[in-house]
């Protein structure tokens, strides 16, 4: 792992935004693992600033809720539509992100794992990190092989998210996520992750024994993650 602290977010996703575009310069049809969620923001507004081109590249998001419609505000499709592909030239049928309403999901998420397989398998994976330790939405004790399959969010997750919708109440209960071995296969890994809120993950992360009570500290076995973090993410590393 490399763990790469900067001053504050804004200087920390500079240093991710270099990483991401250096790749979409030396491999034009490069294929990029895409987050939601507040953290990435920052990186796609400085991606979109970079004017990068996005005619031959592929992206697969890691997760998507089960069973709110697609053109609902806070799904993850109408997040990256707002937030990101809106914005660039990325073709519309180069987008994957699963579908939260399909009628067989077990299908649904094997025909995922296919896409990715047939794209030639994901070049950059880019995470956030929950207060929990989770990496796309797998919950502490999710399987360190795990596939792309569903998920119930744990409640500490639907806290989390509650700011996103009117309640916590109204945070859906299960997701359909990439799972810990896919995001593994991942070439490259990039997680973001700021503020005060998320020290303790970090730490038990980058520092503590690898356990899937902190799903992302599986990451210490990837031979190519990179950790941007701001101060105060980084407070509690050693
Ligand atoms: C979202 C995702 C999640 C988030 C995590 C942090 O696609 O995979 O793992 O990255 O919940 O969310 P924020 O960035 O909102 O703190």
């Amino acid at each position: 792992m490399e763990i790469i602290i900067q001053a504050t977010p804004e200087s920390a996703t500079s240093v991710a935004a270099r990483i991401v575009a250096r790749l979409l310069r030396e491999k034009p049809n490069a294929v990029l693992g895409l987050a939601t969620g507040s953290t990435p923001l920052l990186l796609y507004r400085a991606l979109i600033d970079m004017k990068l081109d996005w005619r031959r590249v592929t992206t697969f998001n890691l997760d998507e809720y089960i069973g709110l419609p697609q053109d609902h505000p806070q799904s993850y499709h109408s997040f990256m539509w707002e937030n990101l592909f809106r914005h660039i030239n990325i073709p519309k049928e180069n987008v994957n992100i699963p579908d939260g309403n399909a009628s067989d999901i077990p299908g649904c998420c094997a025909a995922y794992e296919q896409r990715i397989r047939d794209a030639g398998g994901i070049d950059l994976q880019i995470l956030g990190i929950g207060t929990d330790g989770h990496i796309g939405f797998n919950e502490p004790t999710s399987s360190l092989a795990s596939r792309t399959r569903i998920k119930t969010l744990t409640p500490q997750t639907r806290k989390d998210n509650a700011r996103f919708f009117g309640s916590e109440a109204e945070v859906p209960g299960h997701v359909i996520t990439m799972g810990i071995g896919t995001i593994m296969e991942a070439r490259q890994n990039l997680m973001l992750a700021f503020g005060n809120n998320k020290a303790r993950a970090i730490a038990e992360a980058v520092e503590g024994p690898i356990t899937t009570i902190n799903p992302a500290s599986i990451l210490q076995m990837h031979p190519d993650a990179k950790v941007c973090l701001d101060a105060e993410a980084a407070a509690q590393l050693k």
